[in-house]
């Protein structure tokens, strides 16, 4: 039985906090996530405010979205602002090449984007154009969304029916600037990094946070390049983009057909996740060992193959219990690196990747991922409790990864909350705790789990995987008992 037991010790001995903005999210200008999903037909039988569908709007507000990237990723750097400006009707058309081809009216625009964002009570993300637009677009979008004078922007922003500025703070300077942003090198790219951001201008009252696009994966030669030519001051953070795959980027699998050796590996690439920040922090700490730099995960899930029958280009795929585990893994390994992670979006919103809504025309869905974020969100801007753990394995012919991972924090009112994944499909692990300096009289929780770890919700069947009441946890000997069953997520209370 020892591999079913596992030791954990939280402490509250840290003075970081867990920035809220870690739980963020992605919405890019692909498939349905734009349109078809936040922004709809007039015809659509949904409650609207002008286009933008207000089911998904209240599902947001319950889980808190901090802050919504946009207008991409790939999108991003070929999307000239001025078009998705004015009478709609007027606006011109272009193709969005990345994803699908397909003809953009760009019906949804920087004035819609941010009336979402305001609706969503979250801060917005903007990504610029590095790859095909200029210094002078960039510089004039920044002075048309934030400068709060007379100026031939701000008379143009007050025509187009928004006289006050909107203070957009967090402001990416690029995307994937050594791929679909335009293939550089990171020394090019540090170069048109600090050229571009000198014109992006802080005006009096809106500073803005300036993301560098950061390196892919592994690619720690892209950060030692971007920590050694850019000087701290000039970035608030730099981004990092890493998806789990199940197999490769030629065979990623179905989202929902798979077996267990499909699942371990998805796992197992999750889990890498881990090693990624931790080397990338390490790298950033010999140049800015203060930790001034934020590293911002601003592409992070799942990528499966499409569903059949559906647009290889939109990436729309089904969510199963298995995403659910990696978005909770995930946001674990976030929050225990919290002193350089202050940022993270989950790609993508709705309709795409990892998403946490699925439409269909007047349907829609909550994905298990979206309870992950419901239950998670007691972390948001909560105390970091560093927690120390001893795991069983969880073994698969030859290989092996922790089959239990967590993380805790303690909020503004004193209530501590333990968030623990067991990864172990066919094994409920027992975990004995220890909290030092932590008092409580009661334990609550939340468990999600379903019978099979590629169980999805489904339109027929929306809520097969919901959170539910969690009665493994009980107090023995002074130590907290929390039995979690096999593939499961428990978030704990203690008041
Ligand atoms: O999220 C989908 C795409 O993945 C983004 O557009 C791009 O930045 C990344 O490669």
């Amino acid at each position: 039985y020892a591999q079913q037991a596992a030791t954990l010790s939280v402490s509250d001995n840290s003075n970081l906090t867990i920035n809220r903005n870690i739980y963020g999210h992605f919405s890019e200008h692909l498939g349905h996530c734009i349109y078809n999903g936040f922004w709809v037909d007039s015809s659509l039988h949904v409650e609207k405010q002008d286009r933008i569908r207000l089911d998904i709007v209240k599902a947001l507000q319950k889980i808190h979205i901090p802050n919504l990237r946009w207008p991409g990723g790939c999108f991003a750097d070929e999307y000239h602002w001025r078009d998705g400006i004015g009478p709609r009707g007027s606006r011109p058309k272009m193709v969005n090449t990345n994803w699908g081809g397909v003809t953009e009216d760009n019906s949804f625009g920087t004035h819609e984007f941010l009336e979402l964002c305001e609706l969503l009570h979250c801060q917005p993300y903007i990504t610029g154009n590095v790859g095909s637009g200029t210094v002078e677009e960039m510089s004039k979008w920044v002075e048309y969304l934030n400068f709060d004078g007379v100026s031939p922007m701000t008379a143009q922003r007050a025509a187009n029916g928004h006289a006050a500025p909107w203070k957009v703070q967090f402001w990416g300077v690029g995307n994937e600037s050594w791929g679909c942003g335009g293939n550089m090198t990171p020394e090019y790219y540090a170069d048109q990094y600090r050229r571009y951001a000198s014109f992006a201008k802080n005006y009096p009252g809106s500073p803005l946070l300036k993301i560098a696009s950061g390196p892919n994966a592994d690619d720690y030669n892209w950060t030692e390049v971007m920590m050694k030519q850019v000087p701290n001051w000039m970035m608030w953070g730099m981004s990092l983009h890493y998806y789990t795959l199940a197999g490769d980027w030629g065979h990623k699998g179905s989202a929902t057909n798979f077996d267990e050796q499909t699942y371990f590996s998805a796992l197992k690439s999750c889990l890498h996740m881990e090693d990624l920040v931790r080397t990338h922090s390490a790298i950033m700490d010999r140049y800015d060992p203060a930790k001034k730099v934020a590293l911002v995960v601003d592409e992070w899930g799942i990528w499966t193959d499409v569903e059949p029958g559906t647009n290889p280009g939109f990436l729309y795929q089904q969510n199963s219990l298995r995403d659910a585990l990696i978005a909770a893994t995930t946001l674990n390994i976030f929050n225990n690196h919290c002193d350089r992670v202050r940022m993270a979006n989950l790609a993508q919103t709705i309709n795409v990747l990892q998403a946490l809504i699925l439409t269909d025309k007047e349907k829609m869905l909550l994905t298990p991922t979206y309870h992950v974020f419901d239950l998670y969100q007691v972390h948001q801007d909560a105390h970091y409790l560093p927690v120390a753990l001893n795991s069983p394995d969880y073994t698969l012919g030859k290989e092996k990864i922790p089959a239990v991972n967590a993380s805790a924090s303690k909020d503004s009112t004193g209530t501590v909350h333990i968030s623990l994944v067991n990864l172990d499909p066919a094994h409920a692990i027992t975990v004995s705790t220890q909290l030092a300096g932590v008092t409580y009289k009661t334990i609550s929780g939340k468990v999600i789990t379903s019978a099979k770890f590629n169980d999805v919700n489904t339109f027929d069947q929306p809520n097969k995987i919901v959170p539910q009441d969690f009665k493994g946890a009980s107090k023995k000997d002074g130590n907290l008992v929390v039995t979690l069953p096999a593939k499961s997520i428990v978030v704990l209370e203690l008041k």
